[in-house]
């Protein structure tokens, strides 16, 4: 086991999914059996991406259903778990929504929590495929037929949404038409999303692809070497501003002055109406360490102190499109 396809399961009353921290040195599948582990992953982010996220938190619930029938929790003690899933990493609204909805089902018993659970991963994956070619149609339509150069950031195919992706989907859906002539891949900094999952992803995929480091993304736009941007996002707030990786707004910021696309494809379960704007999405702030070392390694002496905001808010001004699986949202009318 272990594939693209295999990225989040239920499989014999437990969790399944790849470990993300070992790629792409190591293909290696974590069995996940209680709260206590499914929480570490996703603050770890072994598990990680918006949609496998909410895929994480739904699952999570029918695994603390289980842990608690074997272990005799009350109905409070269930409650405090579910919530500790829910809160165990604060941006990507998908997580919070998937424990709430599958949550709510808990009255009718295990087995309709872990149908609903399912239902949660049927839903990404079939998200995933119609936001993939609504995004390719998209970009097909406004930049014509010719082979698209698409810039991207962070890690957005099937290891961060079940199916095809988000970004990399629509990446995906140009490359199987014959539109796509190559991805720029940031490396996306600290955690090496890009580097590590999006690459690796790529090449299974046999869709060219160049690395950059995040600072040449700027410059590399500058000088006519992508068509459009192409990036997922972890929430978008009622008003089109967009949180998604730290490296995301300095994108717009260079696609909005090259006159090129800003193009975010999410599935609707990343929008949030209730978050009227940017500055109400909460932003991740992660360990220092994560800053200061590479791989584990130290990279800046002892001691030194570090800003490690996961996530960036790209305001809705700079946002050409949303893609979902139902509607193309042009925040700027
Ligand atoms: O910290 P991560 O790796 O979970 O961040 C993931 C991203 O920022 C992705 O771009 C986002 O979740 C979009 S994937 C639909």
């Amino acid at each position: 086991m272990g594939s693209l396809d295999d990225v989040i399961a239920w499989r014999d009353g437990h969790v399944v999914a790849i470990d993300q921290r070992l790629l792409p040195g190591e293909l290696r599948m974590l069995h996940i059996t209680g709260v206590d582990d499914l929480v570490d992953a996703i603050a770890t982010l072994a598990v990680r991406g918006a949609p496998v996220l909410g895929a994480a938190g739904a699952l999570g619930v029918a695994l603390a259903v289980r842990q608690g029938a074997r272990e005799g929790w009350d109905a409070a003690r269930l409650d405090t778990e579910v919530k500790r899933i829910a809160d165990a990493r604060p941006t990507a609204v998908n997580l919070r929504r998937e424990v709430e909805a599958v949550a709510a089902v808990i009255p009718s018993g295990p087995d309709a929590v872990e149908a609903a659970a399912r239902a949660v991963l049927d839903a990404a994956v079939d998200a995933s495929v119609r936001m993939s070619s609504r995004g390719a149609e998209y970009l097909a339509s406004s930049l014509g037929s010719r082979p698209l150069t698409v810039h991207t950031h962070c890690n957005t195919g099937a290891l961060a949404c079940l199916g095809w992706g988000s970004a990399l989907g629509v990446v995906r859906a140009l490359h199987d038409r014959g539109a796509l002539a190559g991805v720029i891949v940031d490396e996306t900094r600290p955690l090496l999303q890009g580097s590590r999952l999006t690459c690796w992803e790529l090449a299974q995929l046999g869709i060219p692809h160049q690395l950059a480091c995040d600072g040449a993304a700027p410059f590399l736009i500058s000088r006519g070497m992508t068509d459009a941007v192409v990036v997922g996002a972890d929430r978008v707030a009622a008003n089109g501003d967009v949180a998604n990786k730290i490296g995301t707004y300095s994108l717009a910021l260079a696609a909005r002055r090259a006159g090129i696309p800003f193009v975010v494809a999410v599935p609707e379960s990343t929008i949030d109406a209730a978050t009227s704007g940017g500055e109400q999405i909460p932003v991740e702030q992660r360990a220092e360490d994560e800053v200061t070392h590479v791989l584990g390694t130290p990279a800046a002496p002892p001691g030194t102190r570090a800003l490690n905001y996961a996530f960036d808010i790209t305001p809705a001004d700079l946002v050409t499109a949303i893609v979902t699986e139902d509607r193309t949202i042009h925040p700027n009318g």
